[in-house]
């Protein structure tokens, strides 16, 4: 399967996967999208349902990906195809690969749009700021901005050309070269400015906002969203954290990894939306404002406060940094898969992956100008590719991946790769073979509108259901007993 004869790479230094695993984690998602979901689906009862899935469903998933991902030593589609050939199972099973890779590719090809965003942003801040005094004026400049098929085509071609040049350059003079410096450059600048955000103004209402629990304004769309995101915002099912995983040295832990990057995931994106709901409260604006709230509640807020350019660029420049190390991530499956299955170098598969990333994403951007009204059911390209991915493909893959995990393969590959003990194998196996999959079906036969679940009613009957998968799924295949045995 491997034509290249080189020895697979390995991350070079101790921190390398944890700082690029946490990298890729942390993006867009933590800082663009999580604030602007949170507000159209209404706050402190988004965030709990967000933070049950991150840690009942993302943090098994990501355990999962990563022993796959090492265990098979490739990228998703080898490295899912080896595993299933060592537990001697049928290979329809690689689809899953295959599709985890297609959507990385797709998430990129709408992300180095918003990172595009990000960029130009960056500039117009150094280039002596954005001026308006209100938020009309504000809608004004992210509209302009969006207009020209060629500014906009630019700021992404950028991106995509940025993303390209590290990832061309391998695993460790590329991805962990470049993560070592942007990640703790991007700690310091969010901390900064957190502590400015505080002296804004408005930051009682925001916490008020992200922590006060009102089960009444969760919609069910809210809860899939909660759950597509959960995976979006860890990089799961996306090709990303698996072939970060088939990089990792055989002595590292996994399952504390794992939570390492949950944790650092779930602080950024709870940091993130102190930094910026203050600065939305302050200014009166509608939290629920959509894919451009940071875009245009910052650039006004800055411009109120002292040294408020300044930390705008310094917003937009940890915004740009957070977009680069995930993008990087998001292509590396597509690339290892061309250098191990089509025997490139890497520049030859960044430059090969990179002009067909280039296309795509070119019709993203015309989304937002020439191409607004090419739409499908009400949704344009860019929609459509934020849709299928984070509400459909990532949620599908999930539970893919804990179905083979939990039943299909053979349970000695994650007893040697995961290293646990007894109790904590058995707590991730019961998550992976019963909590994910339910979690993810309830969410899913609400979100199509066949039932409509909610779980303060119908509590009794889920766990009831549950006990029925354990003993069911515990009869015809003893697993938590053996490990627990
Ligand atoms: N986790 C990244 C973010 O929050 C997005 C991402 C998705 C990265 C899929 C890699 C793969 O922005």
């Amino acid at each position: 399967m491997t034509t290249s004869q080189q020895p697979r790479a390995q991350w070079l230094g101790r921190w390398g996967f944890l700082l690029a695993a946490t990298g890729s984690a942390v993006g867009l998602g933590n800082i663009w999208k999580f604030p602007y979901i949170t507000g159209e689906f209404g706050g402190g009862a988004f965030v709990l349902v967000y933070l049950v899935c991150i840690f009942a469903v993302g943090v098994p998933v990501m355990m999962t990906e990563i022993s796959l991902g090492r265990r098979g030593r490739g990228s998703p589609v080898d490295a899912i195809r080896r595993v299933i050939h060592e537990s001697g199972r049928g290979s329809l099973w690689s689809l899953l690969g295959w599709m985890g890779m297609l959507c990385g590719f797709m998430v990129l090809s709408f992300y180095v749009v918003v990172a595009g965003w990000s960029f130009s942003y960056l500039w117009k801040m150094l280039s002596g700021g954005i001026t308006g005094s209100s938020v009309d004026d504000m809608v004004a400049v992210f509209s302009a901005n969006n207009q020209s098929p060629l500014n906009l085509g630019f700021w992404s071609t950028l991106v995509t050309l940025a993303t390209m040049f590290i990832v061309g350059k391998g695993v460790q003079k590329g991805i962990e070269k470049s993560v070592g410096w942007m990640m703790p450059g991007l700690v310091l600048m969010l901390l900064l400015l957190i502590i400015y955000g505080a002296f804004s103004g408005g930051f009682g209402e925001a916490v008020h906002f992200l922590f006060a629990f009102d089960a009444g304004s969760l919609s069910s769309a809210g809860m899939l969203a909660a759950l597509g995101h959960a995976f979006f915002t860890l990089s799961l099912a996306s090709g990303a954290i698996l072939t970060y995983g088939s990089y990792l040295p055989s002595s590292a832990s996994i399952g504390r990894t794992a939570i390492g990057v949950a944790i650092a995931d779930t602080v950024v994106a709870l940091m993130a939306g102190l930094a910026i709901f203050p600065a939305i409260f302050a200014n009166g604006m509608d939290p629920g404002e959509g894919p451009g709230l940071i875009f245009m509640s910052l650039p006004l807020a800055f411009q109120s406060m002292p040294l408020g350019t300044l930390f705008g660029v310094l917003f937009f420049a940890m915004l740009s940094m957070a977009a680069l190390t995930s993008s990087i991530s998001m292509i590396e499956a597509t690339l290892s898969w061309l250098c191990d299955n089509k025997g490139l170098s890497r520049p030859q598969a960044a430059w090969g992956a990179g002009i067909v990333l280039w296309l795509v994403s070119t019709l993203a951007m015309l989304s937002f100008n020439v191409g607004a009204d090419w739409t499908l059911f009400g949704k344009n390209f860019f929609d459509w590719l934020d849709y299928l991915t984070s509400r459909l493909m990532m949620p599908l893959g999930g539970l893919g991946m804990v179905v083979l995990a939990g039943f299909v393969l053979k349970g000695e590959i994650f007893r040697k790769e995961l290293a646990l003990s007894p109790l904590m194998h058995a707590v991730w196996l019961f998550m992976v073979r019963y909590v994910s999959p339910l979690g993810i079906l309830v969410v899913f036969i609400d979100a199509l509108g066949l039932y409509q679940v909610s779980f303060a009613a119908h509590w009794p009957w889920l766990l009831a259901i549950l006990v029925a998968m354990v003993v069911a799924g515990e009869l015809s295949s003893p697993r938590l007993a053996r490990t627990l045995r």
